[in-house]
């Protein structure tokens, strides 16, 4: 065991194996901690307690169960380091019956799980405890779950009737969390998390079929967060922008909102205004991002790793400018966007 400064904490926590790697970011943590707010709540799974700890700073009292003595007794000393004394600690399989009686009187059991550290498609039941069972073995003691899922996971293979919450930090999809029972508020949600503030769109609130897709770029482009793309949120996003919006499907890993009007929307992590738009050959990008003032080019379109370089400095020649201008393609057209504050 050791101690040690970790990013994901603002305290130096103690942690032991892979057990820092594992937890949960404490920005995450408290949040999560917010929505699941309780009398009583048992953290089955608690690892080093990341997740743990910020459930004692939000509930009357909780468990933290782990099948891992070393690490349990980490999450004992990081409660200590954060000043909780709310917790109890039990070493044990958190599908044994013997945990389960001890537990009894939680209102609400949460697990994040471990993974298999090599799975070609991630499932519900190869995590450990594997959700079913948890299930299964918590069915007398509540109706409220909430579980740690990898976010990678197909929405397909999560086949319970429960809300996917996706969530993202600094712009890159982080976590997926399933809340079952009376904590499912809707179907599918995505929650920003931002310089300590938290922006959370639901499935439903708009009757929108859908959003109109378009196949060329309008006077403003916007990157949607990763958590609503993942999430299938696009339509309620525009519903919440209020402006004439479309979508834009550039290739498999990328894709844009598009309008005639600017908006700042933390669903949203990159705006950019269109500058130009031009064939796809490198004379014609290079004379367009000179006009433009560009000293930079961002390319934002896939292209083979043997000829990367090769574009990339037919593209930049002779830029004597101050910007930095990113490149897309839609079809055979390329665009050009400067991105905006
Ligand atoms: C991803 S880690 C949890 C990390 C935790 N949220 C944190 O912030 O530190 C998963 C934990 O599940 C524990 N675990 C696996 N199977 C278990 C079981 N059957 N009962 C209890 N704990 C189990 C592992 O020992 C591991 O510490």
């Amino acid at each position: 065991m050791e101690r040690i400064r970790n990013p994901k904490f603002s305290k130096p926590v103690f942690t032991c194996g892979e057990g820092v790697r594992f937890a949960t970011p404490e920005i995450v943590a408290s949040y999560r901690a917010g929505r699941l707010k309780t009398g009583v709540l048992a953290d089955i799974s608690c690892g080093i307690g990341g997740q743990t700890v910020c459930f004692a700073e939000e509930c009357d009292r909780v468990y933290g169960v782990d099948i891992d003595g070393e690490r349990l007794e980490c999450a004992r000393r990081n409660a200590g380091v954060y000043g909780v004394d709310n917790i109890t600690f039990i070493e044990g399989d958190a599908l044994s019956p013997q945990v389960v009686e001890q537990v009894a009187d939680a209102d609400i059991i949460f697990s994040d799980p471990a993974r298999p550290a090599t799975e070609d498609v991630r499932q519900t039941d190869s995590l450990r405890p594997g959700i079913p069972k948890v299930l299964e073995a918590y069915g007398d003691v509540t109706k409220s779950f909430a579980f740690e899922a990898p976010p990678q996971m197909p929405p397909e293979r999560i086949d319970f009737d429960c809300e996917r919450e996706y969530l993202s930090l600094d712009g890159q999809l982080n976590r997926l969390t399933l809340y079952f029972g009376p904590l499912k508020g809707c179907e599918r949600s995505a929650v920003v998390l931002k310089e300590d503030m938290y922006y959370r769109l639901k499935s439903g609130v708009a009757a929108l079929a859908g959003i109109p897709e378009a196949d060329k770029l309008l006077t403003f482009a916007f990157e949607p967060d990763p958590a609503v793309v993942k999430a299938g949120l696009l339509g309620e996003l525009a519903a919440e922008l209020n402006i004439n919006v479309s979508f834009v499907e550039i290739d498999a890993r990328r894709s844009l909102l598009t309008s005639e009007s600017n908006i700042d929307s933390p669903f949203c992590k990159n705006r950019y205004r269109v500058l130009d738009r031009v064939t796809f050959d490198c004379k014609s990008i290079n004379d367009s991002l000179k006009k433009n003032g560009a000293g930079k080019a961002v390319i934002r379109f896939n292209v083979e790793p043997d000829r990367y370089w090769d574009i990339r400095n037919r593209i930049e020649e002779g830029l004597t400018g101050k910007g930095t201008v990113h490149l897309f393609q839609i079809n055979d057209i390329i665009y050009l966007l400067e991105q905006l504050k």
